[in-house]
């Protein structure tokens, strides 16, 4: 900023919302925590919470109980569901018909411990009518099919946060002296019954609450001799199940799973992969900071802000203003194209292949427009050699993969190699690179390599392409799934063997250029399908890449959508364009180079003017 601008104040934020600074963060990391005390007194709760089975009668005021019921509605929930219900009993009927299922189900599982039967028998299990009260803490679970964010994959999540309620009032119950005894012997249907609950309300615990009538230090299971504290070393594993906390313990105790291998890649593809760094989140954190000081509401550039902190994650800086943009274009054909699954015949891609490095076709047009280095290279194109094309032809196209591998492991290995090269190439040129690609019939490879990828069957992944209707959408489904019958897929292929076998000389390259790109630290601004597909086949395998993607653009081949989803990247763009050559990425450039502008050129909020705000608030 220069020094003759105006300092703006930031504005402080009223209560309720966090107005704490990056760099106070920054500088003090652990300045969230409590007081000395404050911190003892929690650890102390946690500690010395106990379950209590034996009971004084005398009542707990309404105020207490209330504040404890108040402390459970403090805890976390999927979604912010808040699924917990409390249904308070003081009757004594209803406790003592209770406490009459709890004895019932002590002697059904009594039955069930046969040599430490009478060891179970002789501990004391309940309180229910000792206790002047009992809480039924139940979740209501809502309807099966209403969508509770967070709780998609895992339904018992809203299981998971009444839990969280019951641990919340059990710590405040014991900083205020009040016992807390569990209670699980009883079926469901019996409380249900018992306390008129609809049948989407699940008891989840029935509590006895009261001042105890003992003050246990230690668990009374534990006090009987049941069971003991685990040694916590041998619970907690390091980065994979059943790696011990101790390097010299031998493996811990409990491993019931064995470490599953990762898939045999070939030496090659692992040594390309392995020049692959994830990126520096630390970096990405200075890049955010940066960002949050800039004279606008934290956050409010969205995606742009995002992709700043990619930056920071890849190159250790935020975009620059002006980026040097390398496009990537590789050609190749197709074997499956003589099969009538688009529009134009294969003699189509040398032509457009030339056209474009002409710079006559929409990427041609696109690179001259926004400044950007544009290679055209022909990878696996058939026939005559276009002129102006770069010249780094691997074969003459792909085999037809409805009949076999598409790829020989050579011709896999020669395209990956030789899609690095180019990849490093240009990215010593440039601070990003942009990946496209031209082949006619490569939507129906790409469909056929993401059905291998995800299982998912020939009629979700196969779109239009090129425009062709729906008699022609109907033999692309039905080749690819005979590609894929044919080539044992997906059941028989890791993602480089997918490549081999449904994939085709250009997105081969382009795998290698996704590698060569991020081994170069650049990071790669994804166009549409078909490298989309091909970079969830690489990060399948390399994990680390994903740091370097950018979706430029989500297009309108259906399954794209489902591709960007399997990458966790949000596109920059929707126009609706399927026209490949990397000019849906191009057009996203832009918003690259802005989004550096901004964080460079924005003013910064002057913090020291910061308290004379908060006293004009
Ligand atoms: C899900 C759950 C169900 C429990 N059910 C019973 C029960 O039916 N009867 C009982 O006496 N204690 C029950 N308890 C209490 C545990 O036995 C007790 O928490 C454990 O032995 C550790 O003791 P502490 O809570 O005093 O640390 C239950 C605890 C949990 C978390």
């Amino acid at each position: 900023m220069s020094a003759s601008r105006d300092r703006i104040a930031r504005p402080s934020l009223p209560d309720g919302f966090d107005d704490s600074r990056a760099r106070e963060r920054a500088d003090d990391p652990t300045g969230w925590r409590f007081s000395d005390p404050e911190r003892a007194a929690v650890w102390r709760a946690i500690a010395e919470r106990r379950d209590i089975r034996r009971f004084r009668p005398d009542p707990l005021p309404d105020e207490l109980l209330l504040r404890l019921l108040e402390a459970a509605h403090q805890a976390p929930s999927v979604g912010l569901m808040q699924p917990w219900r409390f249904v308070v009993v003081r009757s004594e009927e209803t406790r003592a018909a209770m406490q009459a299922i709890a004895l019932r189900e002590r002697l059904r599982q009594g039955e069930s411990f046969d040599g430490r039967a009478r060891e179970f028998l002789a501990l004391k299990l309940e309180g229910i009518r000792e206790a002047p009260l009992s809480l039924c803490v139940c979740c209501d679970r809502g309807a099966d099919d209403e969508e509770v964010l967070g709780r998609h994959t895992i339904r018992d999540a809203d299981i998971y946060s009444t839990c969280l309620a019951i641990e919340n009032l059990w710590l405040a119950a014991r900083a205020e002296g009040v016992g807390v005894g569990w209670v699980s012997f009883y079926r469901a249907e019996d409380v249900q019954d018992l306390l008129g609950l609809p049948a989407r309300v699940v008891p989840v615990a029935w509590l006895c609450v009261g001042y105890p009538d003992e003050r246990p230090v230690r668990p009374g299971l534990e006090a009987a001799g049941w069971g003991r504290r685990l040694p916590l070393d041998e619970l907690v594993f390091v980065e994979r199940w059943g790696r011990s906390l101790d390097t010299r313990r031998a493996p811990a105790r409990r491993t019931d799973g064995p470490e599953s291998e990762p898939a045999a890649l070939p030496e090659w593809w692992r040594r390309l992969a392995s020049a692959v760094r994830p990126g520096d989140p630390v970096a990405a954190l200075r890049v955010r900071d940066a960002s949050d000081d800039l004279v606008k509401p934290t956050g409010s550039l969205g995606a742009l802000e995002t992709l700043a902190e990619q930056f920071g994650l890849v190159t250790g800086a935020p975009p620059p203003a002006t980026p040097r943009a390398g496009v990537l274009v590789l050609a190749a054909d197709h074997g499956i194209a003589a099969r009538g699954v688009s529009l134009y015949p294969s003699s189509v891609s040398a032509q457009v292949a030339a056209a474009a490095a002409r710079g006559e076709t929409a990427i041609g047009v696109l690179a001259r427009a926004l400044g950007a280095e544009l290679v055209v290279a022909d990878v696996g194109l058939a026939g005559p050699r276009p002129r102006g094309v770069l010249d780094r032809r691997v074969a003459e196209g792909s085999a037809d993969m409805s009949v076999g591998p598409a790829l020989e492991p050579a011709m896999l290995q020669q395209a990956v190699e030789t899609g690095y090269e180019l990849a490093s190439d240009l990215a010593a040129r440039c601070d990003m690179l942009l990946v496209g690609e031209i082949g006619i019939g490569n939507t129906t490879a790409a469909s056929a390599l993401l059905s291998a990828l995800t299982g998912l069957p020939a009629t979700e992944t196969c779109g239009r392409g090129t425009g062709i209707d729906a008699q022609m959408l109907l033999r692309k489904q039905e080749l690819v799934a005979t590609a894929l019958a044919v080539n044992g897929l997906p059941a028989a292929g890791d993602p480089l063997e997918c490549l081999r076998r449904v994939g085709g000389l250009e997105l081969a390259a382009l795998a290698g250029a996704l590698l060569g790109a991020a081994a170069a630290r650049r990071p790669v601004l994804l166009d549409g399908f078909a490298t989309g597909v091909v970079a969830l086949a690489a990060y399948r395998t390399v994990p680390a890449l994903r740091d370097y993607l950018v979706a430029g653009h989500r297009s309108a081949e259906p399954a794209h959508a489902r591709v960007l989803v399997e990458l966790g990247l949000e596109p920059l763009l929707d126009l609706r364009l399927r026209l490949g050559e990397a000019s849906g990425a191009a057009l996203a450039l832009p918003l690259v180079g802005l989004a550096g502008r901004l964080h460079a050129e924005m003013a910064r909020f002057d913090e020291a003017n910061v308290e004379r705000a908060k006293g004009m608030a």
